[in-house]
């Protein structure tokens, strides 16, 4: 399975801070928010990844991810996404990339603390998205299930109450996904929702919605963004990397300061 990390947008709800670099390289307690998404997608064993950044900030990703991997076995790949079409653009953007295989997407500013491996492991065909119980359903996509606990409508950012269960930026599709994110017309709000595919297979009856259990975290305001980085202290999230990450990011840092006693001297 290839891995996608959605990491363009504007984020203009974290003006100032995203004025000089991308929301999903801001600090979240000891690491870069984007080093969540990656944890999840390596941890899941999923080695070819592709990052998908905002043209402005293509110079940062490379300095800090360019090459920091290379002796581990895990490949990165970087697109440049012009414009912030939408979430299902990644599937367009990505299209070559996944070839004939499945793609896992995640969003470069959702933090998890569950371990995908299993579902990754274990994906054949169709699309496998994830619920989780919230009290505020209407700033994200939305899934109603049935009494047998079975999805059975998915609408982004309601405007009336359907369900408090919400889709978390994780998403596991089969390789037709770049066909069915190619045919959605743009929303309301002009964006190429993500929300269209679910509901692609759904309708198809291809489409598992699983709950599941441990932190989740959308780090798109102030308050999330801090609750982020408090969470991910007082539950350890940050202790609980894969280790190839943790001696990648080890060795990246001892470079660093290798470099910086260089240019004291
Ligand atoms: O966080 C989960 C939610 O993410 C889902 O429940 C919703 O169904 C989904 O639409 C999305 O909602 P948001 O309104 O939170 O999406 P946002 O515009 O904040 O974008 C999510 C991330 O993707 C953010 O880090 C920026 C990035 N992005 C977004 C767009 C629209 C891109 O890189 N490119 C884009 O074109």
């Amino acid at each position: 399975m290839k891995g996608i990390i959605l990491s363009g947008g504007t984020a203009t709800r974290l003006f100032p801070l995203t004025a000089t670099t991308s929301k999903q390289l801001l600090p979240v307690y000891n690491r870069q928010m984007i080093f969540y998404s990656l944890n999840v997608l390596i941890k899941a064993g999923i080695k070819d990844i592709l990052i998908i950044v905002a043209p402005e900030h293509s110079g940062q990703y490379l300095n800090l991810l360019g090459s920091i991997f290379k002796d581990y076995g895990i490949h990165l790949y970087f697109e440049v996404q012009k414009v912030p079409r939408g979430l299902a653009d990644a599937f367009i953007i990505g299209e070559k990339f996944i070839d004939n295989d499945s793609v896992a997407m995640i969003l470069g500013d959702n933090i998890f603390e569950k371990d995908f491996s299993k579902e990754v492991k274990n994906f054949q065909s169709g699309g496998l998205i994830f619920a989780k119980k919230v009290k505020d359903p209407e700033r994200f996509g939305v899934v109603k299930f049935n009494q047998e606990k079975k999805a059975i409508r998915i609408v982004e950012k309601p405007q009336q109450w359907i369900s408090d269960y919400i889709i978390p930026g994780f998403y596991i599709y089969d390789n037709r996904v770049s066909k069915v994110a190619k045919k959605i017309k743009p929303s309301k709000r002009g964006e190429i929702e993500i929300t269209q595919v679910h509901n692609y297979y759904l309708k198809q009856g291809e489409l598992k919605v699983s709950t599941f259990q441990g932190e989740w975290l959308d780090a798109g305001t102030f308050d999330t963004l801090l609750e982020a980085g408090q969470v991910v202290k007082e539950k350890k999230i940050y202790k609980n990397f894969d280790p190839l990450i943790e001696k990648a990011i080890a060795n990246f840092n001892k470079e660093l300061k290798a470099l910086a006693k260089k240019k004291l001297l």
